[in-house]
Parts: structure tokens; sequence; C-alpha cells
């Protein structure tokens, strides 16, 4: 039943304004010649490249690359059918067919198109310098959580962040090193797995916290380690809460109380959890000099999604497409499975806790503009 009751999901999210586009509305609109304009434009535009040398990616499966590959664990995804539509058809411990948010936020920056785990022994310092993934699938703020499935608690998510920083040095100076680590965009998306994975899975948090008590207790967890990557020289970052976590295949085949409907009680649970984030990320931005903390929540892009599947271009949201896509992930997603779809693209999930790439970029097409003008 472990196996079943797992890993998170993507989360990252749609911001309503876009200042960025507004304000380039307004230059098309103005007098400036064409040739002009389009001198602003690219200025624009390379001054916002420019700025980010780096994206660095901490929390769950929603934004693991492949760092659960190499610890002992039963939740890994380095094997068919994941990753079929990757570049190369290769499987990378993503978790799922294709590219997960950061990758696509990466590419949108003018770095790489698929952000490097840091555990993989493919790739080197030079390769991290402008980009790496330090999440490990099945984690949450909670240490509690990591242990469920044997994997890394965020804690050593940030000893690899120090590690990082000590070989970052060696390779390009302290003084260049300082300056990719601070002006570098931090993404950090975790959370579900500590709903889901542990206090709904197992009786120990039940007993010690109501949900409101536990949803306070990560919060506490959730500030901690906010502050603990700021002194680490970490200012621009993007905190995703939770998604509307009781839609997810897995939860919507377990409901007791529908007939495969989402569970209203995880989702609520959601958006509770993610008010109180966006109050913590309005305190710590007053509080901490230099932090752009940016709360980006998943949540109402991913509800659209689940709940109006056709104006996306999706057929199935309800199940996914690995197996039989009402509990399957990790080992029981497999190439022996033939039940699998053969387009992913019409499931709005891969596996029973995953969206799909096509979601993942729905996801990220919204949060980019938004990512582009609070942090290029
Ligand atoms: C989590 O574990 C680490 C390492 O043992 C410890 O330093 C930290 O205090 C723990 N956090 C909590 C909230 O117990």
């Amino acid at each position: 039943m472990i196996l079943y009751s797992s890993p998170a999901v993507c989360s990252l999210q749609v911001v309503e304004e876009t200042p960025c586009l507004r304000h380039k509305t307004r230059m098309a609109n103005s007098s400036y010649t064409s040739g002009l304009w389009l001198t602003l434009l690219l200025t624009l535009f390379y001054t916002a490249k420019a700025k980010i040398p780096a994206v660095i990616v901490f929390g769950d499966s929603s934004v693991d690359s492949g760092n659960n590959n190499v610890m002992q664990t039963v939740l890994k995804s380095n094997f068919r059918p994941y990753g079929r539509d990757f570049e190369g058809g290769r499987p990378t411990g993503r978790f799922c067919n294709g590219r997960i948010p950061p990758d696509f936020i990466s590419e949108a920056f003018g770095l790489k198109p698929a952000i490097p785990a840091y555990l993989d022994p493919a790739y080197n310092i030079q390769d991290f310098a402008t980009g790496v993934c330090f999440a490990s699938a099945g984690t949450g703020y909670d240490n509690a959580t990591a242990m469920v499935l044997n994997v890394m608690p965020l804690w050593k998510e940030v000893e690899m962040f120090k590690d990082y920083q000590n070989k970052l040095r060696a390779h390009v100076g302290v003084r260049k090193a300082k300056t990719i680590v601070r002006q570098a965009l931090y993404l950090l998306s975790l959370g579900t797995n500590d709903f889901l994975e542990n206090y709904y899975t197992f009786p120990a948090r039940r007993a010690q916290f109501t949900v409101k008590q536990y949803e306070d207790f990560l919060l506490g967890l959730a500030e901690t380690f906010i502050r603990e990557i700021y002194a680490l020289g970490a200012r621009k970052m993007s905190l995703t809460g939770l998604p509307p976590m009781g839609c997810l295949p897995l939860e919507r085949a377990t409901n007791i109380m529908g007939q495969n409907d989402c569970v209203e009680l995880y989702n609520n649970v959601a958006v509770e959890f993610n008010g109180k984030l966006q109050s913590m990320a309005t305190k710590l931005n007053k509080e901490l000099r230099g932090l752009k903390l940016f709360n980006a929540d998943a949540y109402n892009i991913f509800h659209d999604i689940v709940t109006k599947p056709s104006s996306f271009g999706f057929e199935v949201t309800s199940v996914a497409c690995c197996a039989t896509g009402t509990f399957e992930m990790s080992y029981l997603c497999n190439q022996d499975n033939p039940f699998t779809c053969s387009d992913a693209s019409k499931f709005a999930f891969w596996d029973a806790f995953h969206p799909t790439e096509k979601t993942n970029k729905i996801i990220a097409d919204h949060l980019i503009p938004q990512l582009l003008s609070t942090f290029a």
C-alpha cells in the first residue's frame, strides 16, 4: 500500500497580471519607429536573459529531475515508459512522460531546456553552473515525510546546496560564484506529500496535530527553509503552493464519498495552506532585505485543467495515462503494463500522481510571463 500512497504533483502557478506584457503593448502603441521599438525590445529581451545566470530547484517529484535514481528508495521513474516523450525517448527520473515545469522555465529564461539532477553522475559542476536540481520525489517540509519512502529530507537538499556552492567556487572563483548564487532563480515546490503520503496515510502526525495545526507546523518549516537558503545567498525565489491534490487520480480512485470525484477535503486543505504560504511570503518580503519571494500558486490553472479539460485539449482527466491510471506510479508504471495509453497528450495525468508533459507545459506557460516580469 505504501507504494500507492505517495509522491507529489507538479505545482507552479498562474498569475493574473502580466505587467511585462502591458509594458510592451504600451511601447507598441507609441510613436517610436519600428526599428527603435525592435531595438528596445531586444535590449529588454537580452537584459532579461542576462540577469538570471542559473535556475536552482528544491522540492519533491513535481520538480525532481532524477536525484532519486541513485537512492535506496522504491520511488523511482528512471525506466520506460517514463520519459518516452523526453528527448531521445529517455527516462531520466522525472515523474513524467516528458519535461517538468522547471525545464520549461529554464528554457524561457534563455538557459538549458532541461535541468540536470545534482546526483546524476552524467553531469558535473560545469553543467550545474547554469541550472541544478536538488529535489527528491516523495519528500516534504516535514522530516517524517521523507522517511516514509526513504528519500531525501529537505535539510539534505540544503546540504547539497552548500556542497554545490563549494564546487562552484572552485570552478568559477569566489566572486563569480557569489554572483551566480545571488542572481539565480530558485524554484521551490513541495508540500503535497506531507498531507497525502504522511498526514492522511499514517496515524502519527494525526494523533499529534489537527490538520490546521499541521498546516501551521509545515508553515514554520517552510519559513525556516526559506531563511536558510536566504542566509546562503538566495534572493530570487518562486514558491509553489499545493495543487488541487484531491483531484489526483489516486485520490479520486480511493474517494469513498463519491464516484471517482475529486476529494473536496484535500482541495480545501490545499486552498487554506496556500493562503497561509501567501501571508508568509508577504511577511518575509518585508522583513528580509533584498528578498524577492514570489508566491506561485498552481492551484487555479490546475483546477481549470481538471474541471474544463476540453478547453485545454484534454480528453481524460480522472484517470492517468500509465497502466490502469488509477493507482500506478513508480515501479507499477512500467513497460510491461499493457494498459498504458498511446497518446499522453490526451491525458492531464501521466501516472496516478503526476501530470503529463502537456499539463506541465500549460502550467509553466501560465507562470513564465509573471516570472519574467518579476525576476528578469
Ligand atoms: C529534521 O532533521 C534534521 C537532521 O536530523 C534536524 O537538524 C532538524 O532539526 C529536523 N527538523 C525538525 C523540525 O525536527
